[in-house]
């Protein structure tokens, strides 16, 4: 159980002083008065309090020298002005001297019991979110990876390890659970983290051009090839390179990429020297990179080569107790980036952000808190900020009641995608884009097939 609330109200009133406590005792609150300001600093010395009531006209101290000797004392108390002189300057004043808010006088006992209401729970939520902050800044971190689940801390260790070692890392896992973010962690904590760390987006290109991205070309090469081009293998030397939904790549290339991690050398697209690199391979994949090679998708050698050290990321239903630390640290991103004030959400809107399953993992988390960041009026994020309300289908959007422009193209990507299979080329072909936008569409809405179909 929570601490009792305490009430200290201030008024030169006896009958204000004696009906507010009366009515707050009657709430559950604990409750002190004091008959002017000097005695009310004396008790606020003494004890803790959490909320003020403040009579604006008391004679001596006035309730604004009251409001500003009280923030200095106890800077955690909310502090409410009454005042039967509701005049907006007054009001304004005690607001920007950094009171909660006023009451009008007079006013009736569910008013205040309202207000009372409304702030205890706000207490409560700033009171978390503190420790929330507390815990970001020491254990539960690894660099830009925030989590307390077991399995994720197992996998901060493992690769604080694997890290200082040269060994090629895969990283599995479904679509936005970090394993971008991670790959970054693993060069940064490694000892090349002062050299180049690249990254090729291996399922965004075809196979002709990811052959000249990966190893460069020779001016000549082909039609486009106006000039000599670098590869990213030469472009990560020193460094890492970082070979993202490797899962993608043609047979061609997978022998390609075979043979460069054995021999540490390769040839740029229509040269004859041989180029020696010293890369540290990281490979990610949100498919099921096993059953690709049971398939014969996927070549065996080629995956044992990748599976040195293998880590794969949990999605986020299997570790809800990182919801609220992500919810704490995305809010502090985001409104670092949109210069708002966003405190948290409410104990509703977290209730519902711990229902989910959430499909789309960590990116889709981030994204929902977005927009709640953009709709929301600043402050705590409530459920309809959220856009989740009446989303309970599979792909999360009957009975929103009219869907956006972008709920409605990721409704139709979706159902092309379905139709095709899931080929990417086919589905872009459909929809009248390339390959590269529907990809980072499939990304940026979270989709992915119902069952592995492949
Ligand atoms: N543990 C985490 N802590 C903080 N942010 C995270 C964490 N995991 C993921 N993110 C954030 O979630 C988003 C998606 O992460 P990332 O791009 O690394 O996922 P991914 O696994 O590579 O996804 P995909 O398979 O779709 O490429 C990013 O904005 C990233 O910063
Ligand atoms: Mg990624």
């Amino acid at each position: 159980m929570r601490e009792r609330v305490k009430i200290l109200v201030v008024d030169d009133e006896e009958i204000v002083r004696e009906s507010l406590s009366g009515w707050s005792e009657e709430d559950g609150y604990g409750v002190g008065v004091a008959p002017d300001g000097p005695s009310a600093i004396e008790k606020l010395k003494g004890n803790e309090w959490n909320i003020l009531l403040v009579d604006l006209k008391m004679p001596g101290m006035d309730g604004l020298q009251v409001l500003e000797n009280a923030r200095k004392v106890r800077p955690e108390a909310a502090i409410v002005i009454m005042t039967a002189y509701a005049t907006v300057d007054t009001a304004v004043q005690a607001m920007k001297m950094g009171a909660y808010d006023y009451l009008v006088k007079p006013f009736e006992p569910e008013e205040l019991s309202l207000m009372i209401k409304k702030l205890v729970n706000q207490q409560n939520l700033l009171r978390e979110n503190i420790l929330l902050r507390k815990a970001l800044k020491r254990q539960y971190r690894f660099r830009d990876l925030v989590s307390k689940s077991p399995k994720m801390q197992g996998i901060f260790e493992l690769v604080k390890t694997a890290a200082k070692s040269n060994s090629t890392v895969l990283i599995l896992g479904e679509s936005g659970t970090g394993k971008e973010l991670l790959a970054r962690a693993i060069h940064a904590e490694s000892p090349r983290c002062t050299g180049p760390f690249v990254e090729v987006s291996c399922a965004a290109l075809t196979e002709t051009l990811l052959e000249s991205e990966l190893f460069g070309h020779e001016k000549g090469a082909f039609t486009d090839a106006v000039s000599r081009k670098k590869g990213k293998f030469e472009m990560a030397h020193g460094g890492t390179l970082f070979l993202d939904e490797i899962g993608d790549i043609s047979p061609k290339l997978q022998l390609d990429l075979l043979r460069v991690i054995e021999e540490r050398e390769f040839r740029r697209v229509g040269g004859s020297e041989l180029i020696k690199v010293d890369v540290r391979i990281i490979a990610a994949t949100n498919r099921n990179l096993k059953k690709l090679v049971e398939e014969g998708i996927f070549r065996e050698d080629l995956y044992y080569r990748l599976n040195v050290i293998a880590i794969t990321l949990p999605p986020l239903r299997e570790r809800k107790e990182d919801i609220p630390l992500l919810v704490e640290h995305f809010l502090g991103q985001l409104g670092v980036e949109m210069e708002k004030n966003l405190e948290g959400v409410s104990r509703e809107a977290m209730d519902l952000l711990l229902s989910r399953d959430w499909p789309g993992n960590v990116r889709e988390l981030r994204n929902v808190l977005e927009r709640g960041a953009v709709v929301g009026s600043g402050g705590i994020l409530q459920p309809g900020d959220l856009g989740l309300l009446g989303a309970e289908g599979d792909d999360g959007f009957e009975g929103a009641g009219g869907e956006s422009l972008k709920e409605v193209e990721r409704h139709h990507i979706l159902e092309v995608l379905k139709q095709n299979r899931w080929n990417i080329s086919r589905s872009a072909r459909a929809l009248g884009i390339d390959r590269v936008t529907l990809y980072h569409k499939i990304k940026r809405y979270g989709l992915k097939p119902e069952r592995a179909v492949s």
